[in-house]
């Protein structure tokens, strides 16, 4: 998938890692951990139901090709079907243009969804600005988006990564803060609405988190990758239709999703897209208890191909809290021959750990002591990450702590392309 200067591809599995010995710094920050995160109640103004008859809810978009000159805009109606059609135009020119979508609905156990609509919208102009219309014929509702720049190799391009939202207060706050970053598009790492740790998985919470995130989803793309929390879904009645990013089933060694990775990866074009950034769900290199080693039936059969193909960076989110590797890789270990020690390899991506947006479940905070050399930061506190992508050899990465103010960097460094300058970049010391 390319976007911008970028690319990247998405896969959700489950995954994780390994053991080692003193490596970089484990946060002295402490978060208070006294209380659980608590969703915020049904009635919250995050969930305010637009007004008027039929008025569109939930309204999200994501990219609808793999450039950006399409924008597939999703939106749910509550009183009757309405119409699928989106009017649009660009901020610069004195024409409306419409599309057709789709309508669908679902049912699970006893909650029976509105009705959601899917419109993809086309031959959009490059780094322009379009507003668009939705509820054509009850109430209507107007949004806005900017398009992202034509594909370049030094074109910069500021995403947002977060993962693991849910719909607390805390899951509020770091939307907040990540509505006040410079991000132009959000990376999604996984696990969305928690609806399932409600009892029989109400969907109502499915309703409400769609209408919490509308007001950053309403105007810039989201890219979504599942999590867990959305397997036992089908993947599409949360009304988001993760079928561009998310194509691959996602338990299980899944021979579907290593043919698909091992078939797009090398269709990108270092020269044209010059940044290689990999999404899933479950990290590969985490060091907290949460999850940990779970990804490992993953890494061992997809490891390789990320060092093969040079990919810069890893967002993964599933556990809990914030962590960040260096470059490292382990793929000589196969199970039966006993090497397991990830070592220091600078052909490698470094994995960043973004599952701490804020969700019910509370943060993972036992960490495996000491910290291992492969784990550059950890820090168990919410907030979200952004990717600055300055040129072919430079992205500027940042953590936010969502306890802090808008612009506090509480992990930061500079990201050197693994194609285009793959020098040392590390940040702590490691053998
Ligand atoms: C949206 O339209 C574009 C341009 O026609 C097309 O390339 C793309 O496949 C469409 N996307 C979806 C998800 O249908
Ligand atoms: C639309 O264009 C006008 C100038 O033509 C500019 O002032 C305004 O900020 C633009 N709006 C957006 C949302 O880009
Ligand atoms: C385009 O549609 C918007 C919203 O329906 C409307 O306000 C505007 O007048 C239309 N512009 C043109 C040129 O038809
Ligand atoms: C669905 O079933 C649950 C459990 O029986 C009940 O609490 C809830 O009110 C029902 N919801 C609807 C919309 O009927
Ligand atoms: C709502 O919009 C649809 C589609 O344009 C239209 O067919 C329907 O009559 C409208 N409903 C009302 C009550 O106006
Ligand atoms: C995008 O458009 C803005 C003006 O709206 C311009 O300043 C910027 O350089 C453009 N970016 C690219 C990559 O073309
Ligand atoms: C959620 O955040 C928004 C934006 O900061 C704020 O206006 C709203 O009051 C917050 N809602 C809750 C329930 O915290
Ligand atoms: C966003 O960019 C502006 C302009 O470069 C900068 O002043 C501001 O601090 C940035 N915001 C954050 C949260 O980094
Ligand atoms: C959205 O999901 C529906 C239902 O699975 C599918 O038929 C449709 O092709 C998808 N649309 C897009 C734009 O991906
Ligand atoms: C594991 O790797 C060793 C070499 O390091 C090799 O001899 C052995 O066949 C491999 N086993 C499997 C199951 O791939
Ligand atoms: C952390 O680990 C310790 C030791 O295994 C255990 O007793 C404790 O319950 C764990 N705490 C959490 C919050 O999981
Ligand atoms: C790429 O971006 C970095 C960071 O902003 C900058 O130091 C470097 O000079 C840029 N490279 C070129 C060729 O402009
Ligand atoms: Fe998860």
């Amino acid at each position: 998938m390319k976007m911008g200067n970028s690319s990247f591809v998405a896969i959700a599995l489950l995954m994780s890692v390994v053991v080692l010995c003193n490596g970089g710094k484990t946060s002295s920050y402490v978060r208070n951990l006294l209380q659980k995160p608590v969703d915020m109640p049904l009635d919250s103004d995050a969930f305010a139901i637009p007004p008027g008859y039929n008025a569109p809810q939930q309204v999200h978009i994501t990219q609808g090709d793999h450039v950006g000159q399409a924008m597939i805009i999703s939106w749910v109606t509550v009183d009757e079907p309405g119409s699928n059609e989106v009017i649009y135009w660009s901020n610069s020119s004195l024409q409306n243009f419409t599309a057709e979508g789709e309508v669908f609905t679902y049912t699970y156990y006893n909650y029976t969804s509105g009705f959601i609509h899917h419109t993809n919208i086309t031959n959009l102009e490059f780094n322009t600005t379009y507003f668009y219309v939705v509820g054509i014929g009850n109430t209507t509702r107007q949004f806005w988006f900017t398009t992202p720049p034509e594909v370049g190799i030094d074109v910069p391009y500021t995403f947002g990564i977060i993962g693991d939202l849910g719909q607390t207060f805390d899951s509020n706050t770091t939307l907040t803060h990540y509505q006040n970053s410079n991000g132009s598009t959000l990376l999604y790492v996984g696990d969305l609405s928690y609806a399932d740790d409600y009892p029989y998985h109400d969907n109502v919470r499915w309703d409400t988190w769609g209408r919490f995130t509308e007001r950053s989803a309403a105007y810039q793309p989201w890219i979504w990758t599942a999590g867990n929390h959305e397997i036992d879904f089908d993947l599409q009645i949360s009304g988001i239709n993760l079928s561009t990013i998310c194509q691959t089933s996602f338990l299980g060694t899944s021979t579907l999703q290593y043919k698909w990775l091992t078939a797009e990866l090398p269709k990108i074009d270092r020269t044209e897209t010059s940044w290689l950034i990999v999404l899933m769900h479950a990290p590969w290199y985490n060091s907290y208890y949460s999850h940990y080693m779970e990804g490992e039936p993953m890494r061992v059969v997809f490891e390789s191909l990320f060092i093969k193909y040079k990919v810069d960076v890893v967002f993964a989110g599933h556990v809990h809290a914030y962590e960040r590797s260096e470059r490292v890789s382990n793929d000589k270990y196969n199970i039966t021959n006993g090497i397991c020690t990830p070592v220091k390899d600078i052909s490698a991506p470094v994995y960043i750990t973004n599952g701490d947006g804020g969700n019910q479940e509370g943060l993972s905070i036992n960490m495996t002591q000491p910290q291992p050399s492969y784990s550059a930061y950890r820090e168990a506190s919410f907030g979200h990450g952004t990717l600055e992508i300055k040129n072919r050899t430079h992205a500027h990465y940042s953590w936010n702590r969502n306890q802090d103010g808008y612009a506090v960097e509480a992990d930061k460094l500079w990201l050197f392309n693994r194609y285009w300058n793959p020098l040392d970049d590390s940040t702590t010391h490691i053998p």
